[in-house]
């Protein structure tokens, strides 16, 4: 039997992908050290505790099981932590993924599916943005997923690697048999504070109210996490089928403010939102919305869930069943 190795599989759209893989057949595997990632998120795929920087284990759980390709989440992914702690970033999502590819080579696994991000881009100059639009990244988180990508095409033009890289854009939404959703702690994410805030009748933070945008407020790219997790597929089954690699974005083509999520969210729970409006959040681009004309064309991607309602509405189903359980809103 074969195995997919997912790296960071007990994560927010690790563990939906996993979900993907195992309705489509797939074996996955989970690698993850649960720092940021939830045990109970995995269910029916054996999950290997383990850090990527951890060559002895990694190399072990190549060893163990017959490993045919790769779909690497693991990582650290808060922006602002990013600016404070560059080394943690450079470290865990550069060197790490480094090992990762070297133990690749060594069990001579050549099929990488990665989790890149929009934040590659930086601050785009022409909306939509498409896989052409100069990598500027604004801070270490996008710059790890972008040199990571550079290491992706150096190695794969030397023939030891095949990969798809995805960018993603903002990923939103849960799992619509409500088994998993986002749980992040601290959460930093607009969706998941807002419907807290909804929840827990607490104001919600707008962070600028002053931007270059119809109502002044950050405009946003929303795909659902099933949609994502679909595209993971598309992106193996075009490594399994011998197909050149490549870089693709992942959004839906729309932009929504934080004030439309807002007016969403407060139509989907029935509940008035309180807003506090507090200055700009540094390194946030007023408008991020992807082309994602390449994936749709290449390999063949539509969003089932294109509906930003239908995002915060799953989201709302997961969340709510996880805030009846608690007896204060979660810091
Ligand atoms: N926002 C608020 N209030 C909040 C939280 C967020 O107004 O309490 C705003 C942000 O300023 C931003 C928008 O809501 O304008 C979306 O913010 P998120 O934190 O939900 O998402 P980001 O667009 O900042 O982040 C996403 C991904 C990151 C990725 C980044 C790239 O989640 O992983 O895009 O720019 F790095």
């Amino acid at each position: 039997m074969s195995f997919i190795l997912v790296t960071g599989g007990a994560g927010y759209i690790g563990s939906h992908v996993v979900k993907e893989l195992l309705q489509k057949g797939y074996q996955p595997i989970v690698y993850d050290n649960l720092d940021t990632g939830h045990r109970e998120a995995v269910r029916e795929a054996p999950l290997i505790e383990g850090d990527l920087a951890d060559g002895e284990k990694l190399r072990e759980t190549f060893q163990t099981y017959s490993i045919k390709a790769v779909i690497h989440f693991a990582a650290s992914c808060l922006v602002e932590e990013s600016v404070e702690h560059p080394l943690k970033y450079f470290k865990n999502n550069l060197s790490n993924s480094i090992q990762l590819l070297e133990v690749m080579e060594e069990f001579q696994v050549n099929r990488i599916v990665f989790s890149s991000s929009a934040a590659v881009y930086g601050e785009p100059l022409e909306i939509p943005i498409s896989e052409e639009h100069p990598s500027a990244p604004t801070n270490p988180y996008g710059e790890t997923k972008w040199m990571f990508e550079q290491i992706l095409q150096r190695s794969s033009k030397a023939g030891r690697v095949r990969y798809i890289s995805l960018r993603y854009f903002n990923a939103a939404g849960a799992d619509p048999e409500g088994d998993l959703g986002e749980d992040h702690s601290p959460e930093t994410h607009l969706i998941p504070l807002v419907l807290r805030a909804a929840f827990f009748g607490k104001p919600i933070s707008i962070f600028g109210t002053d931007y270059d945008t119809p109502d002044g407020t950050c405009i946003r790219d929303y795909i659902h996490v099933t949609d994502l997790a679909h595209g993971h597929l598309l992106a193996l089954q075009r490594l399994e089928s011998g197909r050149d690699s490549g870089i693709y974005n992942l959004g839906n083509g729309k932009g929504f403010s934080v004030r439309e999520v807002i007016q969403v969210a407060e139509r989907v729970t029935g509940e008035k939102i309180a807003v506090h409006e507090s200055p700009r959040r540094p390194g946030d681009p007023s408008c991020l919305i992807a082309s994602s004309e390449k994936i749709r064309k290449e390999l063949g991607w539509r969003p089932r869930y294109p509906e930003l309602e239908t995002m915060i509405q799953t989201a709302w189903n997961w969340h709510r069943s996880q805030f009846k359980a608690m007896s204060r809103m979660p810091d």
